[in-house]
């Protein structure tokens, strides 16, 4: 059992029992809203991520990743949701120009 944080959604936590899915599918899987725009094609950053903490626990980049990184569409310490697979404990938060309008972030 791991646990994914999200630190601006109140500090929500998210225990998943299969790690190697990904961190959309988490948060999915636990009725989180998170914006996914390409349908989880690693076609587009609308599910992108910054890790806080945990970034040893998250699978290599993937080829859709490094492809964003280069361009700087993904920061230091941002990863794609869709791509990411959870290994072990990571918290992480939403950037803000990908926050959902209907929730409600607590920074
Ligand atoms: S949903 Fe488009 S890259 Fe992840």
């Amino acid at each position: 059992m791991v646990k994914i944080t999200i630190e601006n959604l109140g500090k929500k936590e998210l225990e998943v029992n299969n790690t190697g899915n990904t961190v959309l599918s988490c948060v999915q899987t636990h009725f989180v809203d998170w914006m996914h725009a390409c349908g989880a094609k690693g076609r587009c950053t609308t599910c992108k991520f910054s890790v806080l903490s945990g970034n040893e626990n998250l699978s290599e980049m993937t080829h859709a990743e490094m492809r964003y990184k280069a361009v700087n569409e993904l920061k230091e310490g941002q990863r794609l949701a869709c791509q990411a697979r959870v290994m072990g404990d990571i918290i992480i938060r939403v950037p803000h120009e990908v926050k959902l309008p209907h929730l409600t972030y607590t920074d």
